[in-house]
């Protein structure tokens, strides 16, 4: 009997058991449950992770490859075990699905918490298929173009398993020998401004899809004012540029939505930026209300003590975080001595949580924490990387980015069907690797389409020979040169491709020489003998000083660094099947002893007359102050007129927009696209102001023969500047309102600004 009663005993607890079980589920952690909100799931979390944990998602790493032999390489293995005890929240150069997806498995599934990481890379201008340098593309101040390229730069790579890119690069530089200036939007801060908008708007959409990626705002800031254009060098700007000339642009950025901000390796005010709370907490997250995270270049944390600015690293990492930079890529500070200042009371548990909440929101954001392998798709990646449809773009990107310069006779367009014998002169031209710079991402060289493939696709193999015409070097080779003559001379057209090689464009290729090659004229002197028409394609990425080449060139096409549709883009241009559209957005010197070199220049109080006698003013006396091209010059193969400025007052209070308009007729024989451009002058304030700004521009397409009224509105903002503290001010007084095709050839009404 009692064993009756001990079973029926066991089955009704049994059952009654059973019962709770199904009546309350198993509860998963809030931060796992994708119906909480964000802010809950990151709340929960913080609660649950270890001070060494938290540390640990503020810690970047290079990573490269895990995979293969890799795998038993001790330091590899060593980053995949910190990964696994959660003191890895991010690593850089992971790339691929096969290499990002097994080391987010070990994050996800090996770690305590399963916090995915986030893969970050450089994709500065297309991941596979590989767009213009940015610098070129900004030329096309297209900026839906613009906008349009960075959706295929994220695309491509966020189907690789990239979440992060650290693009757009937002630094204004006047110069040329910085061999970075290729990955900005050159020396304007309102094109800047609107350029490195359209950049995040491009890559990151609303990071709702796995389509898009996180962008950085770079570097901030003023980094593109190294003295002497030397990279890593000191930079030494007032507040009255910082705020007027500099930031603007990683302002716009910010505004974009950027969702990280990066660190630059300068100083500014003698405080090196990532340590600088005036830059990092007043300027970007209290004035700017900044909302996601800071990550630090390439172990600038830990160059602080270099810097003369921290006493050892563990300095370096407090004056890091105290200043508000987040996450330390590769300096290997942060991870290691966070939990130690705070023990000892330096920084404060809610100040560390803080700052590891905004690089959880994104890990939530991309959706990570529900599909940590939602980007690790790889027939997704095979399908998208390098498609038809993305070189298309690159291709329609690479011929807006073009400048014609020069275009002696109308020589361009060359007629593709004539037959006539084309000379293509040049190593450049048939160099694979010369068509892409250091930022090459995941691009290969032999993707490349060249000057001298594309040319012969479009004006016929038999059409048009090659030669070397200098060394790889560029420098002399009086036997190259021979051959180029003698090809030159068999042919009715001559192109030759000079400029820089691919690899001199990007980061650590400061030049102190910018001239063309003394191989390269020497061969386009010994080409100008036979008195052929002389085309010269400049490949480089930067303003190169032209002004050598003037005298044995008939036209010049500057082509830059295109990337893998280089050859069809040039071929395109030299045919006329795309009528060139660009205008340079950074100045061209006359001499190299010229830079820094821009438009936006204050007056001085003696400003060097067009006319009259210049004695005792601001010049040299062995050179023009004058660039080469300005900023905003490009020609077209057709003309453009500009007349009948109009603006509707003389006199507007502060508050009141300015109507201006004006007629441009395309009064040539090509339809084109022409840059109309739109410049103020504020005549008196209380700290001067530049002789000429830009404020505004419309891109227009005029068929030949036709016209247009181009208006615009000014605003107050538009009139306004900044003070020392950053307080945006427009003042009363006489204002200038100049109109052209560039900065240099305008014309202009005079208004006033009344009270
Ligand atoms: C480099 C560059 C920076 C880049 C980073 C990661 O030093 O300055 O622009 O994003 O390191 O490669």
């Amino acid at each position: 009997m009692r064993k009756q009663i001990f079973a029926a005993a066991v089955l009704l607890l049994s059952a009654s058991f059973l019962q709770a079980q199904i009546k309350a589920p198993a509860t998963i952690p809030t931060y796992k449950n994708a119906k909480a909100s964000i802010t809950e799931r990151i709340n929960d979390l913080l609660k649950r992770m270890t001070v060494e944990e938290k540390a640990g998602q503020l810690n970047q790493v290079n990573g490269g490859v895990f995979t293969g032999p890799a795998a038993n390489d001790p330091g590899q293995k060593a980053k995949m075990q910190m990964t696994r005890e959660g003191k890895v929240g991010s690593f850089l150069n992971v790339i691929g699905v096969k290499e990002t997806k097994n080391a987010q498995k070990v994050a996800v599934e090996e770690s305590r918490l399963g916090i995915p990481l986030l893969f970050g890379f450089d994709v500065i201008h297309g991941y596979r298929t590989i767009f213009p340098i940015p610098l070129a593309e900004a030329c096309s101040w297209d900026l839906v173009g613009i906008e349009k390229n960075a959706s295929i730069h994220a695309k491509e790579a966020a189907s690789a398993g990239v979440h992060w890119t650290f693009a757009p690069m937002c630094d204004i530089s006047n110069d040329p020998r910085w061999g970075r200036v290729m990955e900005g939007a050159g020396e304007d801060p309102y094109l800047g401004g609107m350029i490195s908008a359209a950049r995040v708007k491009g890559l990151q959409g609303d990071l709702s899809d796995a389509n898009h990626i996180m962008s950085t705002v770079k570097h901030y800031a003023v980094y593109g004012a190294v003295e002497a254009g030397r990279e890593y060098n000191n930079v030494d700007v007032s507040r009255v540029a910082l705020w007027n000339k500099y930031l603007p642009p990683y302002k716009a950025a910010v505004g974009a939505g950027a969702a990280t901000v990066m660190n630059s390796f300068n100083v500014f005010d003698g405080v090196p930026a990532s340590g600088n709370k005036y830059l990092v907490t007043d300027v970007l997250e209290k004035k700017w209300g900044f909302k996601g995270f800071v990550v630090s270049d390439w172990a600038s944390f830990g160059e602080m003590v270099t810097h003369g600015y921290a006493a050892d690293a563990k300095d370096a990492a407090l004056k890091a975080f105290q200043a508000g930079s987040h996450m330390d890529m590769e300096a290997n500070v942060t991870g290691k001595y966070l939990p130690e200042l705070l023990k000892e009371g330096k920084i404060t548990m809610k100040q560390l949580d803080e700052a590891v909440a905004r690089v959880l929101y994104f890990k939530f954001k991309l959706g990570l924490f529900d599909d940590p392998y939602k980007f690790s798709n790889e027939a997704r990646e095979s399908a998208t990387l390098f498609s038809e449809a993305n070189r298309a773009v690159a291709l329609e990107a690479a011929k807006r980015s073009i400048i014609l310069l020069k275009n002696n006779h109308d020589v361009l367009p060359l007629n593709a069907s004539s037959g006539r014998k084309i000379a293509l002169i040049g190593h450049y031209a048939n160099s694979k690797e010369d068509m892409f710079d250091f930022w090459i991402a995941n691009g290969t060289a032999n993707d490349a389409i060249t000057v001298y493939d594309g040319m012969q696709k479009r004006f016929g193999a038999a059409n048009v020979s090659f030669s070397k015409g200098y060394n790889d070097d560029a420098t002399t080779n009086e036997t190259l040169i021979k051959e180029a003559v003698a090809a030159a001379d068999n042919a009715d057209v001559v192109v030759v491709n000079i400029g820089l090689s691919g690899k001199m464009a990007g980061e650590d290729r400061a030049l102190g020489n910018i001239n063309i090659s003394d191989g390269q004229v020497a061969l386009l002197k010994a080409l100008q003998k036979n008195g052929r028409p002389v085309i010269a394609l400049v490949n480089s990425g930067r303003p190169m000083v032209l002004t050598q080449i003037q005298n044995y060139t008939t036209a010049i096409l500057q082509t830059w660094i295109l990337g893998t549709e280089t050859g069809d883009a040039v071929a395109a241009v030299l045919a006329g099947d795309y009528n060139p559209s660009a205008k340079t957005v950074m100045s061209f010197p006359y001499a190299l002893g010229q830079i820094p070199i821009y438009y936006n220049h204050f007056n001085t109080g003696r400003p060097i007359p067009d006319t009259g006698d210049q004695g005792w003013k601001s010049r040299y006396r062995d050179q023009p102050n004058d660039p080469l091209y300005p900023f905003g010059y490009g020609l077209s193969y057709t003309n453009f007129t500009y007349s009948g400025m109009l603006i509707n007052k003389t006199a507007i209070q502060k508050t009141e927009p300015l109507q201006v308009s004006i007629t441009v007729k395309n009064t040539g024989k090509f339809d084109g696209e022409e840059v109309v451009q739109l410049y103020i002058r504020d005549i008196t304030a209380s700290i001067v102001r530049p002789v000429k700004e830009l404020k505004a521009f419309q891109k227009i397409f005029l068929k030949a023969g036709e016209s247009k009224e181009v208006k615009f509105t000014l605003t107050a903002k538009d009139l306004s500047f900044y003070d020392a503290e950053g307080n945006s001010i427009i003042e009363a007084g006489a204002f200038k309102v100049m109109i052209g095709g560039n900065s240099k050839d305008v014309t202009e009404k005079d208004f006033e600004v009344r009270n």
